[in-house]
This record gives structure tokens, sequence and C-alpha cells, in this order.
């Protein structure tokens, strides 16, 4: 039927209004292949958008704009990269200074998000876990980026069909969450709203394979979509474990690596990664999300100054420190 109603136009509409059709239908058809996207940017410069940059540069070879809300920022995230190319690569020789120079360069920066957006083919966005805030970036990226753009978010629970209602392209909004090193942890989970096109899906899956990760894809209503959802269940468990003075962090952690051949136990992890203070900050949307409460005990180790987090006590201290003396 479609293809009769665009004869019908082309044998009915002068030359020039054909070229046009032909033109709208390459752009419509350019959009969702891997081989058409040119152009990459990352929206947010912290700790998971730098280290997304540096691998759609270096693995995926693609020129980068990342921008965030101001230069000091930018900076903080092109020294973030650096660093890791230097301790991680160059000095154990996988890349030579050259390769070094070339992912570096492809690299470029800007605090303007129209910048960022207007040639873009595919879009990551990492900034801070907020809805408002992503929503707003969403749709400003919505008015500045080409029509065939995918507009991805990286956020690690908030729900995408909610991040893309005030975009004209939900079909092309999607989730591609990566984790925590990015260059090191294989799982990208591709989430998919219930207006997320099957195109938009299999060029994300497609992207994340030429970025070496492994695709999982999932539906958008599950708060903390696979990984994050299950260990949460393990992670509270344990919690209550402690709670109950049943035992140690340490021996509980120790239990689960030992009995289910974990490389890492749920309440070390928590404190790797700042769980708990990531918690309390998306309180809200858990309760709204799952109808749970957050577990006492995360709030308290939060309130005491113990929030987790690169360099910062968590349970392991305050289960020490105060809790297990109590
Ligand atoms: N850190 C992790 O382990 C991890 C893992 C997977 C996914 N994520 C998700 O990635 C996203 C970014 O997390 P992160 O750890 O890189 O955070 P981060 O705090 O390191 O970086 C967030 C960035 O957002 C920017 N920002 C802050 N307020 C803003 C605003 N009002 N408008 C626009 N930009 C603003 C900041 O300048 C900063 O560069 C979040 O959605 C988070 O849930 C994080």
């Amino acid at each position: 039927m479609i293809f009769h109603m665009i004869s019908f136009l082309f044998q009915t509409l002068p030359t020039e209004h054909t070229v046009i059709w032909f033109y709208f239908l390459a752009i419509k058809g350019k959009d969702m292949r891997l081989d058409n996207i040119k152009h990459v940017s990352v929206i947010g410069a912290g700790r998971m958008g730098s280290q997304i940059s540096e691998l759609l540069s270096r693995l995926g070879g693609y020129p980068v704009i990342l921008w965030d809300l101001e230069d000091e920022l930018l900076q903080r995230g092109l020294s973030s990269i650096r660093a890791r190319l230097e301790k991680h690569l160059l000095k154990k020789e996988k890349i030579s200074q050259d390769e070094y120079e070339k992912i570096l360069g492809r690299i470029e920066t800007t605090t303007e998000l129209f910048h960022a957006a207007y040639r873009a083919d595919f879009v990551v966005e990492a900034v801070v876990e907020n809805l408002q805030v992503k929503k707003g970036i969403f749709q400003r990226l919505d008015e500045h980026a080409p029509a065939h753009a995918v507009l991805a978010s990286n956020t690690s629970a908030l729900n995408i069909t909610e991040i893309g209602s005030l975009t004209k392209r939900r079909d092309r909004v999607v989730g591609m969450h990566f984790f925590n090193p990015v260059a090191v942890m294989k799982l990208v989970e591709v989430v998919r709203g219930p207006l997320t096109s099957e195109d938009t899906v299999n060029v994300t899956c497609a992207l994340a394979k030429r970025l070496g990760k492994e695709p999982v894809v999932c539906k958008d209503f599950s708060f903390g979509f696979i990984a994050n959802r299950a260990y949460r269940a393990m992670r509270d468990e344990a919690l209550q474990m402690v709670w109950e003075r049943v035992a140690s962090p340490e021996d509980i952690d120790k239990a689960m690596k030992l009995g289910y051949a974990l490389p890492v136990g749920p309440l070390e992890l928590g404190d790797m990664v700042g769980s708990w203070e990531i918690a309390v900050a998306s309180e809200d949307s858990i309760v709204k999300e799952t109808g749970k409460r957050l577990h006492p005990l995360i709030k308290m180790m939060v309130r005491a100054g113990y929030p987790g987090g690169p360099g910062r006590k968590g349970i392991y201290d305050f289960w020490k420190e105060v809790f297990s003396k109590w």
C-alpha cells in the first residue's frame, strides 16, 4: 500500500520533488545501520562519560564530541582519559605514542549542546542520574541532532520512555548501560522502551559489539534493568544479615564468593562503587518504582559518614568501628 502511494507520488510530482523524496527516503533509510555512524557525541564528562568517550575513540575509531557544563569539567574528564591510557596501555606498550595521540586527538570538547548534537549520528548521554535533568537534555538534543540520530542514555535505572518523553523521536531513544570500569566490564544492557524501534535496538547492539562488549537486551520497566536489579536483591539480603548480626560483612561476602564462585562479594562491591550513597540519592525513584523502602542500614551508614566509593569508608569500616559494638 505504502509502496503504491510512493510510486503514485513519484509519477505525479515534478522531478525536483522526486529528488527531494529520494533524499528524504535516503536519510530515513540511512539512520539505523552501524556503517552509517560517522560521528558520535557523549553528554557528560564525568566518571562514565569520560570512559565511554575513550572507548568510542579507542575501539570505535570515531570522532567524539564530549560535552559538559563547564570547561573545567571537560578538562577533568580529559585528564582522566589521559591518565587511564597512560597507566593501562601506553606504559604497558599495548598502544604506541602515535596511537595514544590519535585516540586523544579524536576527542573534541564543547560546552555548547548544539555543537555536540548537530552532526551526531549517535549520542550517549551520561549526565547525573536525575530524571528531570536527563529529560531536559534529551529534549534539547532532539531539537539539534539530525533526524536520524539515535539518543542513548547510560542511566543505571531510570525509565527510558520517560527520559525520551519530551522528544519527537521516541523510536530512537534507547538505553545503553555500560558498567564501571568501562574498559574492563563486558556487559552493556541495551534497554528497550515500548516505543523504541527494532532498528534502534539493533544498531545499539551493533555499536556495543564494535566496542568489544556483549549486549543484552531488556525491557525498560524493570527498575535497575537486569544486573542491578538482581544485584540489589542479593545485596539487600546480605545487608539484612549484617543488620541481624548473623555474621560480619567480610564473612557474608566470603560465603557468597566461595559458595557461588562470585569474584566479589555483594557488600564489598557496594563499598567499591559507593552503592550506599547512590541508593540514598535515588531513594525517591526506588520507592516509586519498586514500592520497597531503602534498607535502614544504608541510611544509617550514609548519615554516619560511611557512604562507600573509592577512598571512602563503607560497610566494612562501619561494622568494625561502629555497628559490631552498638
Ligand atoms: N558511576 C557508575 O558506576 C555508573 C555505572 C553505570 C551507569 N552510571 C550512570 O551514568 C550516569 C553518569 O554517572 P557518573 O558516575 O559518570 O556521574 P558523574 O557525577 O561522574 O558525572 C555526571 C556528569 O553530569 C554532569 N551534570 C551534573 N549536573 C548536571 C546538570 N544539571 N545538567 C547537565 N549535566 C549535569 C556533571 O557535570 C558530570 O560531568 C548516571 O546516569 C549514572 O547512573 C554510572
